[in-house]
């Protein structure tokens, strides 16, 4: 009796032992399995029926009656261990899986969408160009202004008809934005003395209502020209070689009698188109009221300006008809001149 009392301690302890021993392998085995194929194989090897856990299961015979109860449990407590531990590393490996598939290197990459520039911005850029080449030089101005740069330095005053057209957008400190970009015109010269030549483009609003070929806000262009001895004829020829460049070299040209606050003479410029004529410029030579403004001696110097609005522009060039467009953000339309 002793004897196999003794036994049966030993073998208890050894039950006890293996499995702890078993758990400890098993645990580092563990962190070896990194595919669904090294998972089954260690699933097999401990829970398939020659598995290290099986094994010791088939001991369990072996122990006796009043300790069977807790090595019994000992050895489902290893057994749900491992069962969910390969549970877990069946999911961690098929994701694994799954995304190393869907990854092919030898698949050409995925093109970022290119931008491009807008086609308002593009024409803005050709029409300078055009004049950068004949040395004007671009220059910007702010679209917050002042009464004095938008009216009254323009030979605009308070009362005259014309400020309802572009009686605009007021900011409660009693400025404005701008509904013109002759602002710019009275901004380099109260900055700078003459020769000038200035292509100045950008952004204007009025209080239009919107459709087809209104926009409270839009884009124009204003060119300035200053010295000691201008005369029509250089406003003629330099806004002559502008439209051919930009319409092309037949196109034929045709100047009529207008009036603007700020030139006098003042002239709409229109070209010919189809059977008719459309307009495309507002110009004229320089008012001597408005040089007196900008503290110019009138006796000295003689200039012409010019203004011209880039949308419609853009518009008639590209068969284009309705303004909307350009400030929808639609890319089925911008990728079109892209
Ligand atoms: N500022 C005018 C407008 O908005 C356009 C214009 C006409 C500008 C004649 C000029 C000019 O410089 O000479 O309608």
């Amino acid at each position: 009796m002793g004897t196999s009392r003794v036994l049966i301690r030993y073998r208890i302890a050894s039950m006890n032992d293996q499995i702890s021993r078993l758990e400890a392998q098993a645990l580092e085995d563990l962190s070896l399995v990194n595919s669904a194929e090294a998972t089954e194989a260690f699933r097999i090897a401990y829970l398939g029926k020659k598995g290290k856990l099986t094994e010791l299961f088939k001991l369990l015979g072996t122990v006796p009656p009043e300790e069977k109860k807790s090595v019994g449990a000992e050895l489902n407590r290893v057994k749900v261990w491992l069962e969910t531990s390969v549970e877990t590393c069946r999911q961690k490996t098929s994701a694994k899986a799954a995304t190393d598939e869907t990854f092919d290197e030898t698949l050409p990459g995925i093109r970022p969408p290119r931008g491009s520039i807008h086609l308002l911005q593009h024409t803005i850029r050709e029409i300078t160009g055009v004049f950068n080449r004949m040395g004007f030089q671009t220059v910007e101005g702010p679209e917050i202004e002042t009464e004095f740069h938008n009216f009254t330095a323009l030979n605009i005053p308070l009362d005259h008809p014309s400020r309802d057209a572009f009686d605009t957008f007021y900011t409660t400190r009693g400025q404005l934005l701008r509904s013109q970009t002759s602002t710019v015109q009275i901004r380099v010269m109260k900055d700078r003395k003459p020769p000038l030549k200035i292509i100045a483009p950008g952004r204007v609003y009025r209080p239009d209502t919107v459709d087809a070929s209104h926009s409270f806000m839009f884009h124009q262009i204003e060119g300035l020209l200053v010295d000691e001895h201008v005369t029509f004829s250089d406003l003629k020829g330099v806004l002559h070689l502008f439209l051919r460049e930009l319409f092309g070299s037949q196109t034929k040209i045709r100047f009529r009698p207008h009036f603007f606050p700020f030139t006098e003479p003042s002239v709409e410029i229109d070209i010919q188109w189809g059977k008719g004529w459309l307009e495309i410029l507002g110009a004229g030579s320089v008012d001597p009221n408005v040089f007196k403004e900008v503290g110019y001696d009138v006796s000295n110097v003689r200039g012409f300006a010019f203004g011209l609005g880039v949308e419609r522009i853009a518009m008639l060039r590209h068969g284009i008809n309705d303004i909307r467009h350009f400030y929808e953000n639609d890319l089925r339309f911008l990728r079109q001149f892209a």
